[in-house]
């Protein structure tokens, strides 16, 4: 029987077929602006507020003020209080960046991985992690054996990933082979604003819909819109959001 942790995200959960499969690691990838922070805030502000599990977020992008203005500014009120009470753990880009080298930021993070009071963890982003590493070799094997600590320690986690083009000319990264799950946050310009999908394009272990689906974000954070009717009114007249 695979054991599910859910999003708690509306709509999100139906189209992964119950969750996220535990101890998995899931890339987010999507452009600027498409919500991939967002998407990481609400795993794990849901997980403690929702499901009693707690959470770590690494942000190499952000100050531990901006996720908690970011928090708040999109309805996660009680982020600040979860953080005081260590039920969310941040690790902030000074903190990521203190040590000079990765090694060392991370031997400080094992600890608290070890603790196995932790569930969900958050890396925001794989972009930024990335610039540790000179070469591409050390970078690959430094993202297996992170991820392998991950998985050893039962932290179920989302990596978010600036890629623009969901097939991008370049090579596929290797981080979308290494990771289990793989969900990209895509957006069409309209003359009103913007349209948002989500594509759940991998899950292993998961009998999931492979559909792309309508989402929103608004206060409270994202809601996906399951149902292709929603999907098709909101596409009317435009082109395929996949380019
Ligand atoms: N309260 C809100 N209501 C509606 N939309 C919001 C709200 N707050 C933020 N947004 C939208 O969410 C988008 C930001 O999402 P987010 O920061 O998660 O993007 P991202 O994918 O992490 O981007 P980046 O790659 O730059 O880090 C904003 O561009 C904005 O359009
Ligand atoms: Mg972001």
């Amino acid at each position: 029987m695979i054991e599910l942790t859910k999003t708690g995200i509306e709509g999100l959960d139906s189209i992964l077929n119950g969750g996220i499969v535990k101890d998995s690691t899931t890339l987010v990838s999507g452009n600027p602006g498409a919500g991939k922070s967002i998407l990481g805030l609400q795993y794990v502000y849901n997980g403690v507020d929702m499901f009693d599990e707690k959470g770590i977020y690494l942000s190499f992008e952000e100050n531990k003020a901006d996720l908690r203005e970011a928090a708040e500014a999109i309805g996660f009120d009680k982020w600040p209080e979860y953080v005081e009470s260590g039920d969310i753990l941040v690790y902030d880009k000074k903190e990521l960046l203190r040590e000079n080298d990765f090694s060392s930021s991370l031997d400080l993070l094992l600890e608290d991985f070890q603790d196995n009071d932790y569930e969900r963890l958050v890396l925001d982003s794989l972009a930024m992690f990335n610039l540790f590493f000179d070469d591409e070799k050390e970078r690959r094997t430094y993202l297996l054996k992170f991820s392998d600590i991950l998985k050893q320690n039962g932290l179920t986690t989302l990596m978010t990933n600036e890629q623009g083009a969901v097939f991008p000319k370049a090579d596929i990264g290797l981080e979308n082979y290494l990771t289990d799950g793989n969900i990209y946050l895509l957006q069409t310009p309209t003359e009103s604003g913007v349209n948002r999908y989500v594509w759940v394009a991998k899950m292993r272990k998961q009998n999931i819909e492979t559909d792309i689906f309508p989402m929103e974000i608004s206060w409270g954070g994202i809601t996906v819109h399951e149902n292709a009717s929603a999907f098709s009114m909101m596409n009317q007249g435009e082109s395929s959001p996949i380019k």
